[in-house]
């Protein structure tokens, strides 16, 4: 027998081993995801167990389950003693930004972010998020097609160079969700909205994931939403920008406070209302590289 048959069976995607994913069910993630209560709750006071860390995470992101009164989940955390320092993010944790964008998605109602906590745990205070297992079969959202594209159905983010001289024009879908996550991040001010950090559910939702570096005080916003830059905001869009700056100003600015600086949840008003007034997505900015590269 040699060594090879040894290995344990690796995750592709996160180089785990097979046996450290346990219950990762898609129709089971999606279902608990939409029970934010139940959730939450099973998030906050569940017995975390570490399983392993996520190999092609930037900063220490353990994969774990959580258990109370016989319900498992798994989930993310993402202790606060693994964050690497960010000279631009020099306030806060990346793990109050989880939780506050998070608060944020909730109080939109367009629940795109998995049920986040803060949380002691293990390895110290960090969030906690429900793991989100992808639904192996939901559509791409983003593909790269001729350079005089788009297809129809899909909207142009970029033209690129993909090796020996060719080029393709990246693109995502025309996509109610995707739109109303390009909103999210302009709320949030997103500096990294890349392929990779939204998942498709099996009950198709989408969910963002990965918001360590959102919030900040200077506009960053750098996704690869950029199909409806410019054009009038969808019209469910106004009613929820309109409630969540009443929000802001009441119970959810309560609840983000312990999370941002004053002057990060000044510029979060400012943001938004700038947003409602304007009634547009935002354009990408000469200052600031607008696209995640690589995208995914
Ligand atoms: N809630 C979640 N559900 C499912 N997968 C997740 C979730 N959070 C993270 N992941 C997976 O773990 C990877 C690393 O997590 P991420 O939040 O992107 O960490 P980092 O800040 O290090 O980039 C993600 O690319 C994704 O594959
Ligand atoms: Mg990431």
């Amino acid at each position: 027998m040699d060594a090879a048959e040894h290995e344990p069976e690796q995750d592709q995607e996160h180089g785990l081993p097979e046996e450290a994913l346990p219950g990762t069910d898609p129709a089971a993630s999606a279902a608990l995801a939409a029970d934010p209560a139940t959730a939450l709750a099973l998030l906050r006071e569940g017995e975390l167990e570490i399983h392993g860390r996520l190999t092609d995470a930037s900063n220490a992101v353990l994969y774990c389950t959580v258990t109370l009164d016989g319900l498992t989940a798994p989930c993310v955390y993402k202790p606060v003693a693994g964050e690497r320092p960010l000279w631009d993010f020099p306030d806060g944790t990346l793990a109050g930004r989880e939780v506050a964008a998070y608060e944020i998605a909730a109080a939109t109602g367009w629940a795109l972010v998995p049920p986040t906590v803060l949380r002691g745990g293990p390895a110290g205070p960090g969030m906690v998020q429900l793991w989100i297992e992808p639904d192996p079969e939901a559509p791409e959202l983003l593909a790269l097609q001729d350079p005089a594209g788009p297809e129809d159905g899909w909207l142009p983010i970029v033209r690129a160079e993909v090796g020996e001289g060719r080029v393709a024009l990246l693109v995502h879908r025309d996509d109610r969700r995707l739109r109303r996550l390009a909103v999210l991040d302009a709320v949030l001010n997103n500096a990294d909205r890349k392929g990779g950090h939204w998942i498709g559910a099996a009950d198709g939702r989408i969910y963002g994931i990965d918001h360590g570096v959102t919030l900040n005080t200077e506009d960053k916003l750098r996704t690869l939403l950029w199909g409806w830059a410019d054009q009038p905001l969808p019209d469910e869009a106004q009613p929820v920008l309109k409630a969540l700056l009443a929000d802001l100003d009441g119970p959810l600015g309560a609840r983000l406070a312990p999370h941002l600086t004053a002057a990060e949840l000044d510029a979060l008003r400012a943001r938004t209302a700038r947003l409602a007034g304007t009634g547009r997505h935002p354009l990408p900015s000469a200052d600031w590289p607008s696209i995640p590269w690589p995208p995914v």
